[in-house]
């Protein structure tokens, strides 16, 4: 074996968070996660007999793929995804993936040369690093305004534009910020990435989950003057990721399109990658999405409204809850001076409660925290009244 390609030259080892979370893990000591954003561990309530159903289509046993994905499947996210939004869209601008990851995979081969620059918010999702990376790519960052709402900062977006780059990436709304993208933000890229010959990559795996009733989710053209990919999938729609089937929605100028949708069927094709199963089950799933879809935003609620509370109490709470649009996390901001890591390896070591610092999603202000808003709640409720003691403790 001569040796190992420098793009996986990662760290290996884990940090110390990790390190001490297994240590507590493997001890059997009590744990207080407030990080869970795995759906099927945070007891919700799940139409189970109906996907069991869903999934046992006689068709099955037949294997007759097409790389695009299943025109039945296709023509349901048309029809009953964004059809229920008003919107039109041809089951020829939608292409199959097994997960979102997989679609930022294509669209990254797609689009760009090894040593080509991608332009990611921040903060943002921690796994652009490593899609950027895997695909040979350089992620750029580009800051989100925390005193303006998480705008986007015009000045460091230009600043961060180069020769070689070759596309934006939005998240909306953003994760875990949970800030819509602004329709004057959604003018701007568009205009942008028309102007500068770029793709804009918008991810709106969490559009569904608004959690705020003022704010109006962007909508986007039917043809936009630049190609436009916009990523979804049943991860988050349904809350079920293990069923491995996310989306491509393509659009954009008509011969750019048509190239750029021959050339994913290329790519998809050579992969084969979302199983039958699921694409036969799709059209029936997404009419499952609404009491699933309602048990989460119960959840993601009622959640939202203890932290509100608890921040209103007298004898206010040492931390402050920053806005929450939409999606499945929360920020709290700490008062200044205290170092994140110490703050979060105590809380885990002294009161058994896990939280994520605001550095893993590359926050410029600390000390800030993140928590998942899927947290059962008896465990968020325990969980927040320790964290709430501890820093009260500590003097904050
Ligand atoms: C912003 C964002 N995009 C994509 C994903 C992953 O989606 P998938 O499971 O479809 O790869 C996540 C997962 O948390 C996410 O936060």
């Amino acid at each position: 074996m001569k040796s190992f390609a420098r793009r996986t030259d990662w760290q290996l080892q884990p940090n110390e968070l990790a390190r001490r979370l297994s240590a507590r893990r493997a001890a059997g000591l009590p744990l207080l996660d407030l990080t869970e954003s795995n759906p099927t561990r945070c007891r919700l309530a799940y139409p189970e007999a109906q996907i069991r159903a869903a999934l046992n289509s006689p068709a099955l046993l037949r294997y007759s793929p097409d790389p695009r994905g299943l025109a039945a499947a296709r023509q349901s996210i048309a029809a009953s995804y964004y059809g229920a939004k008003g919107e039109e869209v041809k089951p020829e601008q939608l292409l199959l993936t097994a997960s979102t990851s997989e679609a930022y995979a294509y669209l990254f081969r797609l689009l760009a040369e090894p040593g080509d620059e991608l332009l990611v918010p921040r903060p943002g999702y921690p796994l652009f690093d490593f899609l950027a990376q895997i695909c040979d790519l350089k992620p750029v960052s580009y800051a989100l305004a925390a005193t303006r709402g998480w705008r986007i900062e015009r000045s460091s977006l230009l600043a961060g534009l180069g020769e070689r780059t070759r596309a934006i990436l939005a998240v909306s709304p953003n994760n875990p910020t949970g800030s819509f993208l602004a329709s004057a933000d959604r003018d701007f890229l568009l205009a942008l990435c028309a102007e500068r010959g770029l793709a804009l990559i918008v991810d709106e795996v969490f559009a569904d989950y608004s959690l705020d009733e003022r704010i109006e989710p962007p909508c986007w053209p039917a043809e936009p003057p630049t190609l436009l990919f916009r990523l979804n999938g049943l991860s988050k729609t349904l809350g079920l990721p293990q069923l491995k089937l996310s989306w491509i929605y393509a659009s954009g100028p008509p011969e750019l399109l048509q190239a750029a949708l021959g050339r994913l069927e290329i790519i998809a094709d050579t992969f084969l990658s979302v199983n039958t199963p699921v694409q036969l089950a799709l059209p029936r799933l997404l009419e499952l999405r609404l009491p699933i879809q309602g048990s989460i935003r119960e959840r993601l609620r009622s959640n939202l409204a203890k932290l509100k509370e608890l921040a209103g109490r007298s004898g206010p709470a040492p931390w402050r809850l920053l806005p929450v649009q939409g999606g499945w996390y929360a920020v709290l901001r700490l008062p200044p001076g205290r170092d994140e890591e110490e703050l979060v390896l105590g809380l885990l070591d002294d009161e058994g409660v896990y939280i994520y610092p605001g550095y893993f999603f590359d926050f410029s202000q600390e000390p800030l925290l993140v928590l998942s808003l899927l947290t059962p709640p008896d465990r968020f409720a325990a969980g927040l009244g320790r964290l709430t003691g501890y820093l009260r403790r500590a003097g904050l």
